[in-house]
Order: structure tokens, then sequence, then C-alpha cells
């Protein structure tokens, strides 16, 4: 069954020319290097949007299925595919649905990847067991998100809404003028503690944490930035 419309086939225009597929940015370069050995393994890339890490993962050697919500955005990943075979193996769904045939064609999978995807799944626990179920053992998930302790800077939103609470967790729409894509798709906000303890509670043991820091250009753009951790990003091995 194909899963409902997704927030992201309204932006897809606006998300793949603003994302094109070089990457440059900190957290998705180190979520690349954590990821790594890549050559030859068999990698999964959950919520792979048009498919800019998807297709770096294959660039690199590994045998790679991306696995999204949005039509639209697949359809642009699936069309790159076609025109230039990288052997990318594309699959529609929700990784939430219990329903998961997006697991078979590579499984059970060395390494999961996650750039920038987990704040736009509503659900993160069913996510994350996806992940873990996906692995065999001694398997890596690696992932990047908007750091969740994040505040926001001037015209740059928080990960939570300026006003409100670190503590309170939920969905919401960005409203900071710089805030491109937030407030056009929203994405949720969950506390640091909140995502630690979903990866332990489903078998995935922290192995290292980072916070790197955001591009000089990004930082020019929006003043007091750097004073503030912005990226985060994890690997994390799946246990016994
Ligand atoms: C910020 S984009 C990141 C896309 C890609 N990983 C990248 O680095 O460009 C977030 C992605 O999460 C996807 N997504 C959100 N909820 C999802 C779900 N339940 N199942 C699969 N994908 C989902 C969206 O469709 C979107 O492509």
């Amino acid at each position: 069954m194909s899963p409902r419309p997704a927030r992201y086939d309204a932006v897809a225009d606006f998300y793949t020319s603003g994302w094109p597929d070089a990457i440059d940015d900190p957290a998705s370069l180190r979520l690349l290097s954590l990821a790594e050995p890549i050559a030859g393994r068999r990698i999964l890339d959950l919520a792979c949007g048009h498919g800019r890490v998807t297709r770096e993962l294959a660039r690199r050697g590994a045998t790679v299925t991306g696995v999204d919500v949005s039509a639209a955005l697949l359809a642009v990943a699936r069309q790159a595919e076609r025109e230039s075979a990288l052997g990318i193996t594309y699959v529609h769904a929700d990784v939430t649905a219990p329903e998961r045939p997006w697991l078979l064609p590579a499984f059970p999978y060395d390494v999961v990847t996650c750039n920038f995807g987990l704040s736009d799944i509503d659900d993160l626990d069913a996510a994350v067991d996806a992940a873990a179920r996906a692995l065999r053992t001694g398997g890596t998930f690696v992932c990047s998100i908007l750091h969740p302790c994040f505040p926001g800077v001037h015209h740059v939103s928080g990960s939570w809404p300026e006003g409100g609470r670190y503590h309170d967790e939920g969905w919401w729409r960005a409203d900071g003028e710089l805030s491109s894509l937030r407030r056009r798709v929203g994405a949720n906000h969950r506390t640091l503690s909140t995502y630690l303890n979903t990866f332990r509670r489903h078998g995935l043991r922290l192995d290292v944490l980072a916070e790197p820091e955001p591009p000089e250009a990004w930082t020019a753009e929006r003043q007091d930035a750097a004073r503030h951790p912005v990226f985060l990003v994890a690997r994390c091995v799946k246990g016994e």
C-alpha cells in the first residue's frame, strides 16, 4: 500500500534546488565520515529524500537502498538514477509503518544512515525500531539532526518555538525569517535525552557523538549562531 501524501511533496522543487548534490555542509560530511568504511557495505538510507547522501554512499562503493515517504522527492531520486545509474534501489514507504517491505532489498544492513531525517519523522520510536531491525548485529546507525539544544538566534528558529520550553516536545512550524525549510514543512522538537534514550531502548549503543560547527557562510548570515550547538551527529552500534 502506498503511503499517504507527504509534507515534502509540496516543497520538493524548493528542497531539491536548495539542497543539490554537492555535499559540503559539516553535519552531512561528518555523517559520511562516521558511516565509513562504506565501500562494499550494504547501506540503508532512511528518509533519503531526493537521494543526495544516498548517491554519495553509492559513489563511495556501497550497495544502497534509499527509502522515503515523499513520492515527489523519490521521483527526482529515481530520475537521477535513470540518468546516471549507481545501482541504488529506491523504495516509497513510511518507515514508521508496521509493514516493512523496504527492509528487503539487501537485508540485513551493515549501516543505516539518516541525514536530517529524524526530526521530520513524527514517530521517532517506530523509526528507530525500524533502523535497529534493519541492521545486523554490530552494524552501525548514523544520523544527523539540528541540535535539539539549539535555541535559535536572530531570524533563525531554534529546535523549539521561541517563547516555548526546551522540555515541551512536538511538531511545530518555524517562523524565523532565515529558517527557510522549517518554515515550510515544520519539524518535531525532541529533547536530547529522548533521542539518546530511544536509541538505547532499541539496542543501539552510542559510539560517537559529534557537534560540528556550522560553516562560516551560514554563520555570517546568522549572527551569534556559532555561540550555540547547531548540529548533532551520532553513531550507534547495534548490540547482541
Ligand atoms: C530534511 S529531508 C532529508 C532528506 C535527505 N536525507 C537529505 O539529506 O537530503 C527529511 C526527509 O524525511 C522524509 N520523511 C519524513 N517522514 C518520513 C517517514 N515517516 N518515512 C520516510 N521518510 C520520511 C521526508 O520525506 C524528507 O525527505
